[in-house]
């Protein structure tokens, strides 16, 4: 598949994804310039989160740059500080009002951050997440961090599955038995770090730079579109 950031991946709930985004973790100097020159150069993905502390500067970049909403991605999450229903209920109210304002945004995938706020927190802020795109506040909903047994827990409460599962993936971390589970019930498994910040000084690791040589690429685009 050609690996552009206008490559689309279908989600489960019927929405497209481009596959390449801008992440914008630690991006608090500026990161309105930073999704601007990311539009520019052809991306309408944009990935953030409450804790990042930047929707805001997201919300702004995605009304100055002329493009319509329609063609832009733009992704939120919120923390476990936050979970439980009423909690993450009111997360995705707070995130919608410092993103957009005017009450006529969306976020188009909204993710629980990680799993670690326990069972019941967890799940209830799934169905938060369910509930809110009912209300047409989310297009998609999804989870980051979740490993297998927080997965098997939602289909264990009957619940619908995650459009996405946002997790470290690269080389030096695999995550296989998450993969394959996310793979076998039709949940996006989309790759943070994959340019290996999490794993500093590994770009240049043998084997990442003879793939890359003998794909007649360079090792950051290699393990970018590897995902
Ligand atoms: N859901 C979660 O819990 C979670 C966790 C982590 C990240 N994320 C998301 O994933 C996004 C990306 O992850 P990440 O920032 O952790 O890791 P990453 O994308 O793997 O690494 C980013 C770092 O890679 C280096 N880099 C990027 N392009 C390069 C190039 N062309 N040549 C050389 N070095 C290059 C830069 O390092 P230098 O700054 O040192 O130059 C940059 O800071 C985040 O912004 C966030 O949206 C989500």
């Amino acid at each position: 598949m050609a690996c552009t950031a206008l490559t689309l991946y279908l989600l489960r709930a019927g929405y497209t994804i481009p596959l390449l985004g801008l992440g914008v973790y630690k991006n608090n100097e500026n990161p309105t310039e930073a999704c601007l020159a990311a539009f520019r150069a052809g991306y309408r993905h944009v990935d953030s989160a409450m804790r990042y502390g930047n929707e805001a500067q997201v919300g702004e970049a995605v009304r100055r740059s002329g493009i319509p909403r329609s063609e832009l991605f733009i992704t939120s999450k919120v923390f476990n500080s936050s979970h439980g229903y009423e909690s993450a209920l009111a997360a995705v109210d707070k995130s919608l009002a410092t993103f957009g304002g005017d009450g006529s945004q969306y976020f188009d995938l909204y993710l629980l951050h990680d799993p670690t706020a326990g069972k019941e927190k967890r799940l209830g802020a799934w169905r938060a997440l369910i509930e809110a795109k009912k209300a047409g506040k989310l297009r998609t909903a999804g989870v980051s961090n979740f490993g297998t047994k927080h997965l098997n827990e939602i289909v264990a409460a009957g619940l619908e599955l995650p459009a996405v599962n946002q997790i470290e993936l690269h080389p030096f971390c695999q995550q296989k038995d998450i993969v394959d589970w996310c793979r076998k019930h039709d949940v996006l498994i989309q790759a943070y770090s994959p340019v290996l910040r999490m794993a500093a000084g590994k770009i240049d690791h043998p084997t990442i730079v003879k793939v890359a040589e003998k794909v007649r690429s360079s090792p950051i685009v290699l393990l970018a579109c590897a995902q």
